[in-house]
């Protein structure tokens, strides 16, 4: 197994910078995500570790060995593109076979060797048939197995479980992370799908116009995002944000939020000279029936299931709230909020985090 380390890549096309100085360390056997919004240039870093793109500056690495220009073809490098690219005439048999053959292996051992992936993948029952006869979850397994039989040093996988039924895609989801357990191979897995990455991903890197915002273990990157960007992309609510100033007090620094008529003390690591900055808080660090610092007026609800999230109305500012749902509350009714400190984080007036 290999490491991957991408050193301040860049990449344009036709004039437009799609990556901007990305720079990433994929350690030896980690499942690593990169998850961003469409068009952040996902497929764009793939193919540049794939060798199928070269970058217009900047180093690849596996290893200690700069890969930056060897071919494609010399990288032990196994992908599986966005669109699946099976070979329709071939039988699923000979899709799977097909890497094997291209490096003239032994009738024999391609035998073996599809016939151990096939049964990893469940998928023996249809070694014969022809791709075009498949489902979509059928093709996405062949896709898999045949990207796993040469046992790549490097596996990559570009939004593999797109446009699947979401009972199918956790399955293949907890396949996929078996597979990469039980083999080691570093991987890298594209999506724009946060549960996705999150629940694969041992380090996520976030990705935004070409640029890394955040990277980090998923809790990591859910809890404290490098920035204002990050923290809004991931989550299942919409984040609340409120500007704020601060100031210096002794070893701490005073917040004050005059919107919500909120000030308390924090540890943060710098100043901003401006003093100006951002409060943000995910619907969790608000809790509803608490007596505490806020009073609004509930005028949203949405039931999730065991959870259920309000929108409260403060003095004209929505808060979004996530509760537990025994917590019942009807439009109109007023509500106590009280806010978990520990979990508020703060940006400057540029959206780094203090
Ligand atoms: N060969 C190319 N020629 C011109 N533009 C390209 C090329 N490849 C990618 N781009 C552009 O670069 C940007 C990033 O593309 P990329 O495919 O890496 O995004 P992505 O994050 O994978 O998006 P998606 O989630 O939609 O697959 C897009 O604006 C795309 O149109
Ligand atoms: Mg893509």
């Amino acid at each position: 197994m290999t490491g991957i380390r991408l050193a301040g890549v860049s990449k344009s096309f036709g004039g437009k910078p799609v990556l901007k100085k990305v720079s990433l360390e994929i350690r030896s056997g980690e499942f690593f995500c990169v998850l961003g919004p469409s068009g952040s240039g996902k497929t764009t870093i793939l193919r540049i570790i794939a060798g199928l793109e070269r970058p217009d500056e900047g180093k690849v690495y596996f290893g200690d060995r700069d890969v930056t220009d060897l071919p494609a073809k010399d990288r032990g490098v196994s992908m599986i593109f966005q669109s699946l690219a099976l070979y329709p005439h071939l039988s699923v048999y000979e899709n799977i076979a097909f890497p094997l053959r291209v490096r003239k292996t032994p009738e024999q051992e391609i035998k073996k060797t599809v016939s151990d992936v096939a049964e990893t993948l469940r998928i023996q029952s249809i070694l014969n048939r022809n791709i075009t006869s498949l489902s979509g979850g059928e093709r996405q397994r062949v896709a898999i197995a045949r990207s796993l039989v040469y046992r790549p040093q490097i596996f990559l996988m570009d939004e593999p479980l797109t446009g699947l039924e979401t009972a199918f895609r956790q399955e293949l989801r907890r396949e996929i992370k078996e597979i990469q357990r039980s083999t080691g191979i570093t991987t890298v897995y594209v999506t724009h799908d946060q549960v996705e990455a999150f629940s694969l991903a041992d380090r996520v890197a976030l990705l935004h116009e070409g640029v890394v915002q955040s990277v980090g273990e998923p809790q990591q990157v859910y809890e404290r995002p490098e920035n204002l960007w990050a923290a809004r992309f991931v989550g299942d609510t919409p984040l609340n944000v409120f500007e704020a100033s601060l100031k210096a007090a002794g070893d701490e620094a005073v917040v004050k939020v005059d919107e919500l008529g909120l000030a308390f003390r924090t540890k943060v690591s710098r100043i901003p000279s401006d003093g100006r900055v951002y409060v943000a808080g995910r619907s969790e660090a608000f809790k509803l029936g608490v007596e505490g610092f806020l009073t609004g007026v509930v005028v949203g609800r949405e039931v999730l299931g065991d959870r259920v999230v309000y929108t409260v109305d403060v003095e004209g500012r929505r808060i979004v709230v996530k509760a537990a749902a025994y917590i019942d509350l009807k439009p109109d009714e007023k509500v106590e909020i009280g806010v978990d400190l520990d979990k508020l984080m703060i940006f400057d007036g540029e959206g780094r985090r203090l």
